[in-house]
């Protein structure tokens, strides 16, 4: 992928992420058990395919509310170590909260920036991000700090949403909301949730950053509900872009998209409940 034009102003793109991850936080790690439905496979491809061992230093970038440093936590035991890291310094609060409610005492939490690691050099054995990279102006930068991270050997291991032709769940909601609220149409090469998710574009990045020997599969992830307004209700709390695009319209504006979005969702119940599609890549390589 080609690093953002000149005109892009990054910095205040990731202050605004930081703003948008304090605000909902919260929300997503209130749904939380329904994200790890939705995304439990892919977590699990992507741990693997960092090949993590008991004892290991694990650094998780754009942590969140906890995912997947909690599960890296449960394959390096007691005895290992996980950082956790996000620019924003709430939502990694609630990271730290979630970790002790675990009883995780080897995880710590530390606001950071994915693009400018505060860390030493080759200090950690495996480095994860899930459903983050795509939010970082200068992915190829972003992975070039991670390799600065790894001990020599050491694996990356990544999540991030394909095409928006394989991800209903949010191209559609995205194609309503713009429409509505007027909003231009996404610009190759800046951030978003499908910036990354195009043919051999993680794969050149790897190599571009420096790593070896990159893989990367496509994995489904259904986005399963009860029913459209169930599904619809996730999306309005836990994924917070959508309410950012519609921060010029009025409240009743905003009902009257989200009515439409649920009349649109509608098209993916069956007798059996809701499932609307969804597919991730994951990605690994090696430093
Ligand atoms: C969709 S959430 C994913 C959170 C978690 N990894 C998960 O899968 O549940 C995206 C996260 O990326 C973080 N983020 C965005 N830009 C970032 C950056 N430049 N550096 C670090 N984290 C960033 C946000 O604060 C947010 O917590």
């Amino acid at each position: 992928m080609a690093e953002p034009q000149p005109s892009f102003d990054a910095a205040k793109y990731k202050n605004a992420q930081r703003e948008q991850w304090n605000k909902d936080g919260a929300a997503w790690r209130r749904w939380n058990p329904t994200l790890d439905r939705w995304y439990g496979e892919v977590t699990r491809q992507m741990l693997d395919l960092a090949r993590i061992q008991p004892g290991q230093r694990i650094l998780d970038i754009a942590a969140g509310a906890g995912e997947p440093a909690v599960s890296a936590a449960e394959r390096v035991g007691p005895g290992g170590y996980v950082l956790a890291t996000d620019i924003s310094e709430g939502i990694v609060e609630l990271a730290l909260q979630v970790a002790r409610e675990r009883g995780f005492r080897q995880i710590e939490t530390r606001a950071m920036d994915g693009e400018n690691l505060d860390l030493p050099d080759a200090s950690f054995d495996a480095v994860l991000c899930r459903l983050g990279l795509m939010y970082m102006p200068r992915p190829v930068t972003a992975l070039r700090e991670w390799r600065r991270a790894l001990k020599p050997g050491g694996r990356v291991a990544i999540v991030v949403f394909s095409t928006p032709d394989h991800n209903e769940w949010g191209a559609v909601p995205a194609s309503i909301i713009r429409r509505r609220a007027q909003l231009p149409p996404p610009v190759a090469g800046q951030p978003g949730p499908f910036s990354l998710g195009g043919p051999g574009v993680l794969e050149d990045m790897f190599r571009q950053a420096g790593f070896a020997d990159p893989e990367v599969r496509a994995v489904p992830v259904p986005h399963g509900a009860a029913c459209a307004a169930d599904y619809v209700q996730v999306a309005r709390e836990a994924f917070g872009g959508f309410n950012a695009m519609m921060a010029d319209l009025s409240p009743q504006e905003r009902e009257s998209v989200w009515s439409e979005v649920e009349g649109s969702m509608r098209s993916f119940e069956s007798p059996g409940g809701f499932e609307v599609p969804g597919e991730c890549l994951v990605g690994a390589a090696t430093k």
